[in-house]
């Protein structure tokens, strides 16, 4: 299984906060606007940083199911809502947090969703959302998902799925291949089967639209440079580390390019929204 640290989700917070592709946040808070309670579940919710990007988007009155199969992150996410918010307290199992004129009522779910996304789902959410988590799934998992959804007639929200798309500044020789054996390692299973990786996006565009959704997809790609020194050298190690990992490039050419200090990156990704066709 696939953990993710509680630096690295605070490293790329505001990084993914930035790259959100504005366009289609617009496109959100228009379907929703007068809502009223909205109901969202937030899939791979991680420390809750999807909920403190969206609040703002959405209405004054929010009920939200954050579900993770990682306790501790789940227990982080109830620490971290608590500090951004003007104001919590739990009450009947659930966190109640004030922030501006938002009343957000936060539900934490431990679920694994390869195998218990139909309760991770539950009945009708009208939106349904996630942030970094779809390129880990597989392509079977995302036809299910997106059936599970439509199913309920729930909105669908997902941003910053890696594309593919993965450049570094300075260039290198060895970055074709350091690229092409980093998405073999992306391919691999995260806990879902084979993982989708770079073709996550168009998986749920297909998905969604078979479905008879109407489908948007903008660019959230990440891109890094001055001021991002610490994100780019922490993603170049990582990015080696899983190249090394498939050993399908050579030792010492990983060891060549990890020596290089690099100024800036893109980092591909895609958001994607998908609404219902009217009842
Ligand atoms: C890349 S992190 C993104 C976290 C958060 N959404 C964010 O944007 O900061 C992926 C998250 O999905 C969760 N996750 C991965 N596989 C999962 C599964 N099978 N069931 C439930 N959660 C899962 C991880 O625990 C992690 O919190």
């Amino acid at each position: 299984m696939t953990s993710f640290s509680l630096r690295w989700l605070s490293r790329r917070e505001p990084v993914d906060r930035r790259s959100r592709n504005r366009t289609l946040e617009r496109a959100l808070a228009k379907h929703f606007d007068g809502w009223r309670p909205l109901t969202v579940v937030d899939l791979g919710c991680g420390t809750g940083s999807n909920l403190r990007a969206m609040a703002p988007l959405l209405g004054p009155d929010q009920h939200w199911t954050l579900v993770d199969r990682d306790q501790g992150l789940l227990d982080a996410a109830a620490q971290r809502l608590s500090s951004w918010a003007d104001g919590a307290h739990w009450k009947d199992g659930m966190l109640l947090l004030f922030k501006g004129a938002k009343r957000i009522n936060a539900e934490f779910r431990r679920a694994d969703l390869a195998r218990e996304l139909e309760a991770a789902l539950g009945p009708s959410a009208n939106l349904v959302t996630a942030s970094a988590l779809f390129d880990l799934a597989s392509a079977a998992f995302i036809a299910a998902f997106a059936a599970a959804t439509a199913a309920r007639q729930s909105a669908f929200y997902t941003v910053l799925t890696y594309d593919g798309d993965q450049r570094w500044t300075p260039e290198h020789a060895a970055d074709v291949a350091m690229v092409e054996a980093f998405h073999a390692h992306q391919r691999r299973d995260k806990g879902f089967g084979r993982a989708a990786g770079p073709d996550a996006p168009d998986a749920l565009s297909e998905a969604f639209s078979a479905a008879g959704y109407a489908v948007s997809e903008g660019d959230s790609a990440w891109r890094l440079g001055p001021g991002d020194e610490t994100l780019i050298a922490e993603l170049a190690r990582g990015f080696a580390d899983a190249v090394g990992e498939t050993e399908l490039v050579e030792a010492s050419t990983i060891d060549t390019w990890r020596a290089i200090t690099r100024t800036g990156a893109i980092v591909g990704h895609a958001d994607t929204l998908a609404l219902p066709p009217v009842a």
